[in-house]
């Protein structure tokens, strides 16, 4: 709790460069916070969001969608719920163009081989610097459309060394994968994994990003859907310590070696597909 408080009050004399004796600790908090909590950019009219949810990883697949031109993107779908999305964005009378990963991950199989199955016309993505099989290579900066809308590329490696964020500047949201989660972020660990690289990528590429976008992270284990890029500058508690006890927590975390690793990679390395059939087949 003493290094939450703190933590505020450093960010709160960071951000409003005020003398330590100017301001009580209770009233910087109060005006640090009410200064989060700012409006968010409202949807276009003809943009369609959607948050859908895996319970067994907790990750969360975002359906989006340009709905006069009807055309749709997933990000992030899990194998186990491709029938689930497909059936949605046919009832809804979209046509899904891609399904994108924000990185390679290791604890659940995507969705994106057999949504192409599923749903053919759509093709996959992935990042070129995730060095898993797509139909399309994503380098930093590109523009990915769908309709009349776009999402930005922004490269956010140190969770895996392929990780990236995805962006829509007009509606003011950003798809974060692992690199940053509500109050928190991705291991770094394994899949060429660098806290030095991960806290870079965090503090250059995400929360350079205007304070009032949404953030939609891969994950949330506790029930959470959305944050903020200026909740997450003031109240993320391992991104906003300093660069070294940032390494020292994550080099620190003690955490068990994932479940799902063995299995989910491989797969994930060529969409999802590898070993699938063969195992239905058992
Ligand atoms: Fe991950």
């Amino acid at each position: 709790m003493q290094v939450l408080v703190e933590t505020l009050v450093n960010q709160c004399r960071r951000f409003y460069k005020i003398g330590t004796l100017t301001m009580s600790r209770s009233l910087s908090q109060r005006k640090c916070l009410s200064n989060a909590l700012t409006e968010s950019v409202p949807f276009s009219r003809d943009f369609l969001f959607r948050q859908y949810f895996d319970p067994t990883s907790s990750t969360y697949t975002y359906l989006l969608a340009d709905v006069k031109q009807q055309e749709a993107i997933l990000i992030d779908p899990v194998i186990d719920w491709v029938e689930r999305d497909s059936k949605i964005i046919q009832e809804l009378g979209l046509r899904l163009k891609y399904a994108l990963n924000t990185h390679m991950h290791a604890d659940h199989i995507t969705g994106t081989g057999r949504l192409k199955l599923l749903l053919p016309g759509c093709q996959s993505m992935i990042s070129r610097t995730s060095g898993a099989q797509a139909d399309v290579l994503l380098e930093p900066d590109d523009r990915i459309n769908f309709g009349r809308h776009l999402l930005e590329v922004l490269p956010t490696p140190g969770h895996t060394e392929g990780c990236v964020t995805y962006v829509c500047r007009e509606q003011g949201v950003a798809f974060t994968g692992d690199a940053l989660l509500i109050r928190g972020c991705g291991r770094t660990d394994f899949q060429g994994g660098s806290p030095e690289t991960l806290y870079n990528s965090v503090h250059s590429q995400i929360f350079t990003l205007p304070e009032n976008y949404r953030l939609y992270p891969a994950h949330d284990y506790s029930g959470r859907t959305v944050t903020t890029v200026a909740e997450e500058k003031l109240l993320n508690p391992r991104l906003t310590r300093s660069l070294d006890d940032f390494v020292n927590i994550m080099k620190n975390l003690n955490l068990a070696y994932p479940k799902m690793i063995d299995k989910a990679v491989p797969a994930n390395k060529v969409c999802g597909l590898y070993g699938v059939c063969e195992e239905k087949e058992q």
